[in-house]
């Protein structure tokens, strides 16, 4: 298996790019991490060390292991500090033109040798691949959030993704302890393909009045053993990026089974994006979340 190198980048310093910056740094890389100006990166890296505080407070880990974690990442200004880096992970907003724009500025210092992957959820590989300097050398890594708690990175190949590359991964991912999934280059890959028409199919639900939110997430939490019902984790999630996912598989398949049900395109449009608004299925302004129909 190939050894990824000691120094990773991180490009997207939100909830995503924070939290696999801090899985990397405290299984020992490295870390580069960047967004939109210092100032966000910054911001970032004091999230991570409050997160990493909160395990020291509930004595999941040494405050020595938290502090040298701490200290490895390294919020920079931009791509221009990533030449040194073997692996540059883009967990960037989920618009293509962005991305698109990251990679073609990552393409003038990336390493000779080195793997660009983007955490996409779902923008095709193969497509973002003809965006990096290389496409061999080009991967999808789809983390689950959050980070640090879930266990699984799908690893999606495009059509030129070489083997060296994939295998860059699976070391990356063995050192931080999480399990690899390989997907094809399809809509959703896998884990949002079998999720998103679930929690597309409790917003028809409600939409139909089959029950109300506490009922739907009750029944499937308790009913299904899930951790959240699915109107829960929608909320959590983002109901803006659960439409943007159910319109690629909508749109990528063809198939009528995916359409996005009209109560999730309403709440969209009125800005209830769920627990990042304040607002979604939930009203999240007071102590505990309190259902809003
Ligand atoms: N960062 C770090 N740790 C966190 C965390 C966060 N944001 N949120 C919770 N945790 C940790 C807690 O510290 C706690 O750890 P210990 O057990 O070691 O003390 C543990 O997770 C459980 O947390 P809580 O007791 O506070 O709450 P909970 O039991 O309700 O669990 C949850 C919270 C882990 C989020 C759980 O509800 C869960 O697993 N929900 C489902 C999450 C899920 O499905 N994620 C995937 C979404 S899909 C996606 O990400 C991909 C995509 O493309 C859309």
């Amino acid at each position: 298996m190939q050894a990824v190198g000691e120094t990773v980048g991180v490009i997207g310093a939100g909830q995503m790019g924070a939290g696999i910056a801090q899985v990397a740094a405290q299984a020992g890389y490295r870390v580069l991490l960047a967004d939109v100006g210092r100032e966000r990166a910054e911001a970032g890296k004091a999230g991570i060390a409050k997160q990493l505080d909160r395990l020291v407070a509930k004595e999941k880990i040494a405050s020595g292991d938290a502090q040298a974690a701490v200290s490895r990442i390294e919020a920079v200004d931009g791509v221009a500090a990533m030449p040194e880096c073997a692996l540059v992970i883009e967990a960037a907003t989920e618009r293509e033109e962005i991305k698109r724009a990251i990679f073609k500025d990552v393409g003038a210092v990336l390493g000779a040798d080195a793997v660009l992957a983007s955490n996409t959820s779902s923008i095709p590989i193969t497509r973002l691949a003809q965006a990096s300097p290389d496409p061999a050398r080009f991967v999808g890594v789809h983390f689950f959030n959050p980070v640090p708690v879930m266990g699984l990175i799908e690893v999606i190949r495009g059509l030129a993704t070489s083997d060296a590359t994939v295998a860059v991964i699976e070391d990356f991912a063995a050192r931080l302890g999480k399990q690899v999934v390989h997907a094809n280059d399809a809509p959703g890959f896998i884990v949002n393909r079998v999720l998103m028409p679930m929690l597309n199919e409790a917003c028809f639900a409600l939409g139909e009045g089959v029950a109300t939110i506490r009922d739907i997430d009750l029944a499937c939490q308790l009913g299904l053993n899930h951790p959240m019902g699915p109107l829960t984790l929608a909320d959590f999630i983002g109901l803006d990026t659960c439409l943007e996912i159910t319109r690629v598989l909508f749109e990528g398949t063809g198939d009528p089974k995916f359409r996005p049900a009209p109560v999730l395109v309403k709440y969209v449009e009125a800005g209830w994006y769920g627990r990042k608004t304040g607002r979604g299925f939930y009203d999240y302004t007071g102590e505990t979340p309190e259902p809003t129909r």
